[in-house]
C-alpha cells in the first residue's frame, strides 16, 4: 500500500476521531452515502451546535484522552522540486496525485517562507478527507482562494467564513432539501429535450458545448427565470475569467497589492460587474413581477434564517444568485459532458440505460421518476468519480489538528485531493475503467464514504447537491431515450482553470434513436 506508513502512524497514533461532524455524514455515516442515499431528515436537521463550531463531544472526549496533538510528528516534506511542487499545486487535478506518488497519502509543501505563504498540507486518504472536511469550524476555515472569491464576487455561501455563513446556510439549506428541489427541478428534462431535438440524425456536434447549453438554459429558467438562450456567453465567459483570474492570484506566493490596476485584475472586475449586474437585473425583475417563473428566485427572496427569523438582503441575494450561476453551472454541464461521453464509448450501458427509461413510458420525464432511474444515477455517479468538478477542496487550520496521523500546524493550508483519491488504486479495482456497477446497492455496501466526496464532505458540503443530481439524471436519462450517441474519440482530456472542465471539444455522432433501430 501507497501510504502504508501514514496509516500505521493513524493506527497508532490517532488522538482522536473527530466522528461524523458533517450536516449529513451524522445521519448516514454508515455505507456510501450518495446524493440521493441521504434521508431527507439528515438535510433538514442542522445541528446548530456543531455547525457553530462549538466542539463536538467526539473532539472534547478525544483530546482529554489525548491533550498532546503536538506528539504526533509533522507531515513528510514532500521531496519533489519547488518549482513542479508549485505547477502541481495549480493543477487541481492530477497534481495532488503526482505529489502523493513522491511525498505519500499526507505531504507538507513549503513553497515560500512562512510570512510569504503558508505551508501546505495535501491529503489524499479517506482519513485525511475525514479529518479535513469533516470538522466543525474550530478546527477549519475557508482559505485564501475563498478570500479571493469573496472579493471579487461578493460574500457568499461559497466563501464566507464561518460565523456570517452560518445564518445563510440555515436559511437557504431548506430551498435545497430533496423534496423542495423537484419543486424548481424539472426544468432541465424540458432543456434536454429542447437541445436534442436540433441534433440532426447521423451529425457530430460537440458533446461539450451542447450540455453547457443545456444546463445553462435551464439554469436559466429555474434559477433565474429568464431565457439564456440568446446570451448564454454573458453569463460563462465573464465566470471564466473571474475564475482564472481568483485561481491563478490566490495561489501566487508574491501577490500584487489589489490598488493596482494590472490588465487581469481589470479584467476580473468587469467580469465581477457584469455577473452583479445581471443578478440585480433578475432579482428586480422578480420583486416587480412575483408571478415570474423563478422559482429559486422567490425562495431566496422568502427564505428565513430559522433561528432568528431574519431575511436575506438585496445585496446578499444578488450575491447568491452569482454564486449559483458560479457553483451550479459548469460543475453539472462537465459531469453530464462526461457521462455521456462515457456512454457513447460503452453502447452496453447506454442500453441498459435506455432500456430504464423506456420502462416509464413515453411523456417528459420529471422530478417523481428519480426513484426509477436507478441505473441512470449509477452512470452519473461513475461520471462523478473519475471526472469530479471539483477536483480538490481547501481549509485552513485554525488550530493544530491531526490530518491522517500527522499533525498539522494552525494556519496551514488545507487541500483534500478528490480526484487523486476517487482515482487512487489502492481504494478502487480497476480505477481507470468506467463502471457504474461500482455503485449498486450491494457493490456500494460498506464502502468508506470519505473515499467518494464528488461534492464534498462535512457541513461545507454542497448544498446544490439533490439539485446538480436531478437536473443531471433527469437530463441523461431525456437525451439518451431518444438518441443514440457514439463517441469518436477515446480520451477525454480535462482541464482545471477552477473547476473541472473539458479541456477540448468531446465530439460524438448522435443518430435518432428510433432511425438506428428501423
Ligand atoms: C455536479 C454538480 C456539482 C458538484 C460536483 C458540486 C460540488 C461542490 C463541492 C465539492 C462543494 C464543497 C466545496 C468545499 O468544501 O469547499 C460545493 C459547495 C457548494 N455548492 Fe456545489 N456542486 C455542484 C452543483 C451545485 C449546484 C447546482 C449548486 C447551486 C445551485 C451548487 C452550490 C454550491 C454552494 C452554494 C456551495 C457552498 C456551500 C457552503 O459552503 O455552504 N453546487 N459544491
Amino acid at each position: 500500500m501507497r501510504y502504508h506508513g501514514a496509516q500505521i502512524a493513524a493506527g497508532c497514533m490517532r488522538i482522536y476521531d473527530p466522528g461524523p461532524l458533517s450536516l449529513r455524514a451524522s445521519a448516514d455515516g454508515l455505507g456510501l452515502a450518495t446524493p440521493d442515499s441521504r434521508p431527507e431528515e439528515a438535510t433538514m436537521n442542522i445541528d446548530t451546535a456543531r455547525l457553530a463550531g462549538n466542539p463536538d463531544k467526539s473532539d472534547t472526549a478525544g483530546a482529554a484522552m489525548n491533550p498532546d496533538v503536538g506528539a504526533l510528528p509533522l507531515a513528510p516534506k514532500n521531496p519533489l522540486p519547488r518549482l513542479q511542487q508549485m505547477m502541481c499545486l495549480r493543477t487541481f487535478h492530477t497534481g495532488a496525485e503526482t505529489l502523493r506518488d513522491a511525498g505519500g497519502a499526507v505531504t507538507r509543501l513549503e513553497l515560500a517562507p512562512k510570512w510569504l505563504m503558508p505551508p501546505v498540507v495535501i491529503a489524499t486518504s479517506p482519513q485525511g478527507g475525514r479529518d479535513i472536511l469533516g470538522r466543525s469550524d474550530a478546527f477549519v476555515d475557508k482559505t485564501v482562494i475563498h478570500h479571493e472569491v469573496r472579493h471579487l464576487f461578493g460574500a457568499n455561501l461559497f466563501d464566507l467564513t464561518h460565523e456570517p455563513w452560518l445564518p445563510r446556510r440555515r436559511a437557504l439549506q431548506p430551498v435545497f432539501t430533496k423534496q423542495h428541489v423537484r419543486a424548481f427541478g424539472g426544468h432541465m428534462a424540458q432543456a434536454a429535450e429542447m437541445v436534442a431535438s436540433t441534433w440532426v440524425d447521423g451529425a457530430d456536434v460537440d458533446l461539450d458545448a451542447q450540455c453547457r447549453r443545456l444546463t445553462l438554459r435551464a439554469l436559466g429558467r429555474s434559477v433565474l427565470g429568464v431565457d439564456l438562450d440568446q446570451s448564454a456567453d454573458s453569463i460563462a465567459e465573464p465566470l471564466r475569467v473571474g475564475l482564472g483570474y481568483v485561481a491563478d492570484r490566490a495561489l501566487r506566493p508574491l501577490r500584487a497589492p489589489r490598488w493596482l490596476p494590472t490588465p487581469a485584475r481589470r479584467r476580473a472586475r468587469a467580469a465581477a460587474a457584469t455577473l452583479r449586474q445581471i443578478a440585480a437585473d433578475i432579482l428586480h425583475t422578480c420583486r416587480e413581477d412575483p408571478t415570474r417563473d423563478a422559482p429559486l428566485v422567490h425562495a431566496l427572496i422568502a427564505a428565513t434564517d430559522p433561528a432568528t427569523g431574519q431575511g436575506l438582503s438585496d445585496e446578499a441575494i444578488r450575491d447568491e444568485l452569482i454564486v449559483f450561476m458560479l457553483a451550479g453551472h459548469d460543475t453539472t454541464s462537465t459531469a453530464l459532458t462526461y457521462a455521456l461521453w462515457a456512454l457513447g464509448r460503452h453502447i452496453e450501458m447506454q442500453d441498459k440505460v435506455r432500456a430504464e427509461v423506456a420502462g416509464i413510458g413515453d411523456r417528459e420525464l420529471t422530478p417523481a421518476d428519480l426513484s426509477r432511474l436507478g441505473y441512470t444515477t449509477q452512470v452519473l455517479h461513475e461520471a462523478l468519480r473519475l471526472c469530479p468538478p471539483a477536483a480538490a477542496v481547501g481549509r485552513t487550520a485554525m488550530r493544530d489538528i491531526n490530518v491522517d496521523g500527522y499533525r498539522v500546524p494552525a494556519g496551514t493550508t488545507l487541500i483534500f485531493g478528490t480526484y487523486a483519491v476517487h482515482r487512487d488504486p489502492a481504494l478502487w479495482e480497476h480505477p481507470l475503467v468506467f463502471d457504474p456497477d461500482r455503485f449498486s446497492p450491494q457493490n456500494s455496501a460498506g464502502r468508506d464514504r470519505w473515499q467518494y466526496l464528488p461534492f464534498g464532505g462535512g457541513p461545507r458540503s454542497c448544498i446544490g447537491d439533490h439539485f446538480a443530481m436531478l437536473e443531471a439524471t433527469l437530463a441523461l436519462a431525456t437525451i439518451i431515450r431518444r438518441i443514440e450517441i457514439r463517441s469518436t474519440e477515446d480520451d477525454f482530456p480535462l482541464a482545471v482553470p477552477f473547476t473541472t472542465v473539458a479541456a477540448g471539444p468531446i465530439p460524438a455522432r448522435v443518430y435518432a434513436h428510433t432511425n438506428r433501430s428501423a
